[in-house]
């Protein structure tokens, strides 16, 4: 009897267990439980993390999961190596479901490129001009003692974890956003430069056209490497059609 394991938290996800929901293969979606009000996809859900790689090799075991998607965002990359461990030890297949990044974009080659958020700071800080944060509540803590006296803002979908700065501006909201929305907002705050992270997708890539008829420089953080070896789709038909190629 099929049993599929989704790690969620992402639009992909809720598309894939929407999708085997339709069709009746029994699935369960895993939630990490970040966010107070999460979007929830549809068929059973469970929500918190597994206690490592022994945790989640334990939990696939008691379940009878059959195979596991790796649908976890681009930027959680410790779900990922877990996932890739777990399923190696129990010899079950594994699928990586995530979309493409931005890289090609059509200026993705007028960014700056960097491989971590420190080194995003420093370009940003070489470029001048207020900086728009949006890497997520998870990296402030990169910039929080660099940039303590100066102007920033910074765009959350959670409260911060910690407090910060007192001369930030701290925005709050959840995509999809819109380029106009986006233009506004920039002259609103008088943004100098766009600090972001190469999530893809549609729900927050307005920022990047704002950006670019702004004349605001954009630094992007590249992706964070996955385990090598596994099989990767770009969107839930693709994945889908995985789950039910296994039989
Ligand atoms: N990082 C981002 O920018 C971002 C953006 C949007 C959504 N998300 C979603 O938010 C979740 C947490 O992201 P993260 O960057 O903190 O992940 P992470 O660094 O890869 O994972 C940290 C720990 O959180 C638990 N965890 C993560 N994803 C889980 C899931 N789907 N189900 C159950 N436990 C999970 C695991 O705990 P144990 O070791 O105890 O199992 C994992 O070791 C992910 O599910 C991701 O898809 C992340």
């Amino acid at each position: 009897m099929t049993h599929v394991l989704i790690l969620g938290g992402t639009a992909e996800a809720r598309d894939l267990a929407a999708h085997l929901v339709a069709q009746g293969v029994p699935v369960t979606s895993s939630l990490a439980g970040r966010v107070s009000r999460p979007r929830l996809p549809e068929g059973p859900v469970r929500v918190g993390g597994f206690g490592g790689v022994g945790g989640l090799a334990a939990w696939l075991t008691e379940h009878d999961v059959t195979a596991v998607v790796d649908a976890t965002h681009p930027f959680a990359g410790t779900m990922g190596n877990h996932a890739a461990q777990a399923c190696s030890r129990l010899g079950l297949p594994l699928l990586r479901l995530a979309r493409p990044g931005w890289q090609d974009h059509p200026d993705a080659g007028d960014w700056t490129w960097v491989t971590d958020h420190v080194a995003a700071r420093d370009v940003a800080d070489a470029l001048g001009g207020t900086p728009f944060v949006t890497t997520g509540r998870q990296t402030l803590h990169h910039h929080t003692g660099a940039w303590a006296g100066r102007e920033v803002v910074v765009r959350l979908v959670e409260p911060p974890a910690d407090p910060l700065p007192a001369a930030w501006t701290v925005l709050r909201s959840r995509g999809p956003y819109d380029v106009a929305g986006e233009r506004e907002l920039m002259r609103t705050h008088g943004i100098g430069v766009l600090l972001t992270k190469d999530s893809g997708g549609r729900y927050t890539e307005a920022k990047l056209a704002a950006a670019r008829d702004l004349g605001v420089p954009v630094v992007v953080v590249s992706r964070p490497p996955r385990p090598e070896g596994v099989t990767a789709v770009e969107d839930a038909t693709a994945a889908a059609a995985w789950v039910a190629s296994l039989g």
